[in-house]
């Protein structure tokens, strides 16, 4: 940074901070307009209304303050700060390393720009599976210092009594997850559809995926016993989903579980075509953002590198002409520099460049 500006700014004028900040606005306003701007605060009767009117909840997961921004923008109904960050925005191998802390600081993210979206927050592997004490401890940091509405927790029936023990004991909304349940994929032998039939001829096969397929709406229904007041459905067959929605009571929101659920969910930045070490089969991508920023990335890269960037008089601060003339005569004198015009052309701010390249003081 200029050390001028950066003298001036550490003394503490807090307008001139202002005009430095990237955040001008208020917490989940924006200058872009969105079909969310206006709308009312969704909460957890809003989705049990848009699951009694047969209409589809759009779920997508953020991570940080700009996809909430986004988010909210689109209105989308409930924004899920998922576990999956520890994959698409950490860089981690699989899910199973992502810590309660850094669930938060994310979650805390999510709710700067979240203003009328429903937030729910996964509670990470290793945070809800001890007792009952450890599920209800994990759950409500989540929702005080994660500032989280609810919580979502992958588990089967065998965890019926910690969710029971968060809802009921600490009366936090859970959601469920349940299917291809990412944080325990080791145990599901890798990222793989749940509750799929093969080939007739292998009966015995067959019958095991049958019971497989039946353990999914047990545990289903267990969930919804427990309290859960929606679940998530990932990587099964469209049928079995649509059975487990269909004797339900409560919403299901699908991921790769076919269009017969109550509601949709997406990891974003698979939609947007970010991360690609890999697309799941169940993934539309509905744009392909990673090619917009590494074209971007490598414009800029260029523009800096041929001195295109930033443009005088379009990205820059003038000085007016008399403070330009006395402060031109001031360097002149006291330092010996001949100052660049500052808009003339790209080979000129070369030589002027090559030219103040001084050792630093
Ligand atoms: O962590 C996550 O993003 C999720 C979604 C895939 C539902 O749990």
């Amino acid at each position: 940074m200029n050390r001028i500006i950066a003298r001036t700014a550490g003394t503490g004028s807090k307008a001139l901070a202002r005009a430095y900040s990237a955040r001008p606005l208020s917490a989940g306003e924006s200058k872009r307009e969105g079909t969310g701007a206006a709308r009312s605060k969704v909460t957890i009767h809003t989705i049990k209304k848009l699951y009694s009117d047969g209409k589809p909840i759009a779920m997508m997961t953020a991570y940080d303050y700009p996809t909430a921004v986004a988010c909210e923008r689109a209105g989308v109904d409930v924004v899920l700060v998922g576990d999956s960050l520890a994959m698409v925005a950490l860089g981690h191998d699989d899910t199973s390393q992502v810590t309660l802390d850094e669930m938060m600081h994310h979650s805390r993210a999510v709710a700067r720009g979240t203003r009328s979206a429903f937030m729910v927050s996964d509670l990470p592997f290793g945070t809800y599976h001890a007792d009952e004490a450890a599920a209800v401890t994990s759950a409500i940091r989540m929702v005080k210092e994660g500032r989280a509405e609810a919580v979502k927790l992958e588990a089967g029936r065998r965890a019926a009594a910690r969710i029971d023990a968060i809802v009921h004991g600490a009366g936090i909304p859970v959601m469920g997850h349940i299917g291809l349940t990412p944080q325990t994929a080791v145990a599901l032998g890798g990222f793989r559809v749940q509750g799929k039939s093969v080939s007739s001829a292998q009966a015995l096969l067959d019958d095991a995926l049958a019971l497989h397929a039946q353990a999914l709406l047990d545990d289903a229904l267990a969930l919804q016993s427990a309290g859960c007041f929606s679940l998530v459905l990932e990587a099964m067959p469209s049928l079995v989903a649509e059975t487990i929605t269909r004797l339900l009571g409560i919403p299901t929101i699908g991921i790769g579980a076919g269009r017969r659920t109550s509601g949709q969910v997406l990891v974003y930045s698979d939609m947007m075509g970010i991360f690609d070490r890999f697309t799941p089969k169940f993934c539309r991508r509905f744009a392909e953002v990673g090619s917009t920023m590494d074209e971007a990335l490598g414009e800029y890269k260029e523009a800096v590198r041929g001195r295109m960037f930033p443009e005088e008089g379009t990205h820059t601060y003038a000085m007016s002409p008399a403070a330009e003339e006395s402060w031109r005569t001031h360097v002149q004198r006291n330092y010996g520099l001949e100052l660049a015009d500052p808009s003339a052309g790209r080979e000129a701010g070369r030589a002027a460049a090559a030219a103040t390249a001084v050792a630093p003081e």
